[in-house]
């Protein structure tokens, strides 16, 4: 697909999740989209934001996000401490499953009309769960009890929540300082994210931390039977 497509980049753990040929598009011309006219499967394309939108409007992509780069060095990072917070490897992988389903609401995909609920968490937990196999996820523990995962890969945060039962309190940067510090331990001068503009708590989370923004990108999509 690849040769016959250059601009056309197969994105394996969606289809799984998805039950359907899944597609990244890595260049914006009229060839590509042209191309991909009539081809079964799921298409994203990310463009950049003053990125004149007609063609994805005329071949029938539509906005489902806008992702921005959260990114910070350790001397910019800012650690808050907090008694009772600390970081757990050996929590069963189903109590961090439990916490997936509904969580994620921000994503391009949750908010995608064409694609259902369900199968969106199920993306998200077969990729916690590819995560938690490769010893790349944080149980994030109050007094003993789990708060929350935070899933990362060398010096890139990728999937983290916290439980219901702990949103909204302000407990977040506590449980972040923790994961960030191990992270930046490791040996890592930058640390980057990715996370959906529209998500204000996780924006302002890593705002708190010392996090800036960068490399906006739209997110457009397209479903094809
Ligand atoms: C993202 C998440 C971990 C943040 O935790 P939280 O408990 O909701 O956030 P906190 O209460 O600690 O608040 C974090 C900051 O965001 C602000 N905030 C919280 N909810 C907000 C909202 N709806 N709108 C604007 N700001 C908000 C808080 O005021 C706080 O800022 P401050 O420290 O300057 O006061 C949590 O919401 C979550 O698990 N969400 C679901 C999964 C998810 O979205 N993960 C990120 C995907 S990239």
């Amino acid at each position: 697909m690849e040769d016959k497509h250059p601009f056309l980049r197969k994105t394996p753990w969606d289809a799984n999740a998805f039950g359907i040929d899944t597609y990244e598009i890595i260049a914006y011309t009229e060839e590509s989209l042209q191309a991909i006219a009539g081809m079964p499967g799921h298409f994203t394309i990310k463009v950049d934001p003053l990125a004149d939108k007609r063609l994805l409007h005329e071949y029938g992509f539509y906005y489902c996000d806008t992702l921005i780069e959260p990114y910070a060095t350790r001397e910019q990072f800012i650690f808050y401490d907090k008694e009772g917070v600390s970081l757990a490897k050996d929590v069963p992988l189903a109590e961090l499953l439990a916490m997936v389903d509904g969580a994620f609401v921000y994503g391009r995909f949750h908010r995608d009309f064409a694609i259902d609920d369900s199968r969106a968490d199920l993306r998200y937990a077969n990729w916690l769960r590819q995560l938690y196999e490769q010893g790349n996820v944080w149980a994030l523990m109050y007094n003993e009890e789990l708060a929350g995962f935070f899933g990362y890969e060398h010096n890139k945060i990728l999937l983290h929540a916290l439980h219901d039962a702990y949103r909204g309190k302000g407990m977040a940067k506590y449980f972040w300082s923790q994961a960030i510090r191990r992270m930046f331990a490791e040996g890592h001068h930058e640390l980057t994210s990715s996370i959906s503009a529209a998500n204000l708590a996780v924006l302002n989370l890593y705002a708190s931390l010392g996090f800036r923004f960068r490399h906006a990108v739209d997110v457009y999509q397209k479903l094809q039977r």
